[in-house]
């Protein structure tokens, strides 16, 4: 009778620590969801204005021009080369016609999701 109270104890204690584990795991993938989410809204706001696809968007004409020829895609949200790292620096620095963006309009952990987004990673 007790070793089997025990037992059973004992396979409750690892099934609610299976299920804590696989709950931190789901969690954490859903932070993951969220940062890209929250990206991609950052990014419908502040840079597809001028990114977009089409005619109209100085961003999306100009990188038109300068990868003209090459295997890489004018549209921000088609490149698969940008990393967390230069998404960051170009928008905090500017880029010729692309002024920088100040922290009051996109914080460091809009930045962090926007650069997430824009990098797939
Ligand atoms: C006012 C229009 C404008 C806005 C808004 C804008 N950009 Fe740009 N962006 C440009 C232009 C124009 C260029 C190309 C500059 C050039 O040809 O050297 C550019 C270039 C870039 C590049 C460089 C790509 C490369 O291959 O060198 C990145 C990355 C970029 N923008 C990201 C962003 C992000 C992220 C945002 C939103 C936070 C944003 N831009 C908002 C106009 C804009």
């Amino acid at each position: 009778m007790k070793s089997a109270k025990a037992a059973f104890t004992l396979g409750a204690a690892c099934l609610a620590g299976a299920v804590f584990a696989l709950g931190s795991v789901a969690t954490l993938a859903q932070a993951q969801d969220t940062a890209i989410e929250r990206g991609e809204q950052v990014y419908d706001y502040w840079c597809a204005p001028c990114h977009d696809p089409g005619p109209g968007h100085p961003g999306t004409q100009s990188l038109a021009f300068r990868y003209d020829g090459t295997e890489i895609p004018a549209v921000l949200e088609d490149r698969t080369d940008l990393t967390p790292e230069f998404v960051r620096t170009l928008v905090r620095q500017g880029m010729l016609s692309m002024a920088p963006f100040r922290k009051t309009e996109i914080t460091d952990a809009e930045l962090d999701a926007l650069a997430a987004y824009l990098s797939g990673q």
